[in-house]
């Protein structure tokens, strides 16, 4: 996408090829800042400190935290350590594990002395994977935007996210965001409700690649959605999702179950835009996926207050009215899933 009319993504290997260069998250929206990562533990310290952060970027910087590590070690020891460092750095996103797994499966055949070329050609093919299947999600999602606006042609569509599933947390396009981007870009008028997302506010990264994008859009405050959905402010929800499985239940951004339980009772669409890189097909059961639990000191409670503060929500199935994949749109249900899936059955 663009940033000030030039096409950026998330995270490039850097000019020397053997360095990683990222744009600061934790920067934005005041800053644009680009950091150059060196090392593993570079890596990992901008995962877990969420100088970037999004499940589709988390996996994609993941295999290049791989690259790393095997610039200096590639033996087994080292790529089984550096593929534990990156794996604990945040639980929640499966993409994660899915892009270590692919990472690890394709090297550990290799001579060490191949390892270090095909770990940096290996992230950078992962890298260029995601781009293409944000961008058929945003394909399979445009139509579902489209229809929308055929019911109220005389005004725009009117669409609720929560945190931040647009380019900022993938390496391009964004998985709830790009339907929209493709909607707005062929003319189809769109009008976005942003989340704030408490207490890491990621909705203003989302406000702010809206705003670079010319998409218009409004930030609200986490609790206000209910209220819109019921004052007939909001045409349907589309979120991104960390980890779904493989029934169709969806872990995504602490307050997406909340959105999902007040658009089912205004009978609203709830649209989950959902790469395969973000399918756990071994587990059926949303409430066993392991929630982030993140710093207490996130939340600015009072001294002395005690603070909880999970990182995310589980939307049960039922909840959802329609996954948006880059093989097409399908209910959010096993059948819907290997419809769409057959490899897994
Ligand atoms: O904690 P974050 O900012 O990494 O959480 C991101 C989200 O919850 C997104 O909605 C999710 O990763 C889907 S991204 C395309």
């Amino acid at each position: 996408m663009n940033v000030a009319g030039q096409p950026t993504r998330t995270l490039w290997p850097a000019p020397d090829g053997r360095r990683v260069e990222i744009i600061d998250q934790t920067r934005l929206p005041d800053e644009f800042v680009v950091v150059r990562l060196d090392s593993l533990d570079a890596m990992a310290h901008a995962i877990r400190s969420m100088q970037l952060r999004g499940a589709p970027l988390i996996g994609v910087a993941g295999a290049y935290g791989i690259a790393l590590a095997m610039q200096i070690d590639a033996s087994d020891a080292a790529l089984d350590a550096a593929t534990n460092v990156l794996l604990a750095t945040r639980p929640t996103a499966v993409n994660l594990r899915w892009a270590l797994d692919r990472m690890a499966t394709h090297l550990r055949p290799l001579a060490p002395t191949a390892r270090v070329e095909a770990a940096w050609q290996t992230a950078a093919m992962m890298a260029d994977e995601d781009v293409v299947a944000c961008a058929a999600m945003a394909a399979h999602g445009e139509p579902l935007l489209r229809a929308l606006w055929q019911r109220h042609p005389e005004r725009p569509v009117q669409l609720l996210t929560h945190c931040n599933a647009g380019w900022l947390a993938t390496i391009d396009w964004g998985t709830a965001l790009g339907p929209i981007y493709r909607a707005h870009d062929a003319g189809i008028p769109v009008h976005v409700w942003v989340d704030e997302t408490r207490p890491r506010n990621q909705g203003y990264l989302t406000a702010w690649e809206l705003g670079q994008h010319g998409v218009p859009h409004t930030v609200i405050v986490d609790n206000a959605g209910g209220l819109l959905m019921r004052q007939g402010k909001v045409d349907a929800c589309i979120v991104g999702t960390d980890r779904t499985t493989r029934t169709g239940d969806v872990a995504n951004k602490i307050g997406t179950y909340l959105k999902a339980l007040a658009a089912q009772d205004t009978q609203l669409p709830f649209y989950v835009a959902a790469p395969s890189s973000s399918i756990d097909w071994e587990v059926r059961d949303g409430i066993s996926i392991p929630i982030e639990e993140r710093d207490p000191r996130e939340i600015h409670a009072m001294t002395g207050v005690a603070a909880h503060n999970p990182g995310f929500d589980i939307t049960p199935a039922r909840l959802v009215t329609a996954l948006i994949t880059e093989r097409g749109v399908c209910a959010a249900s096993e059948a819907g899933l290997l419809g769409l899936f057959p490899e897994h059955a």
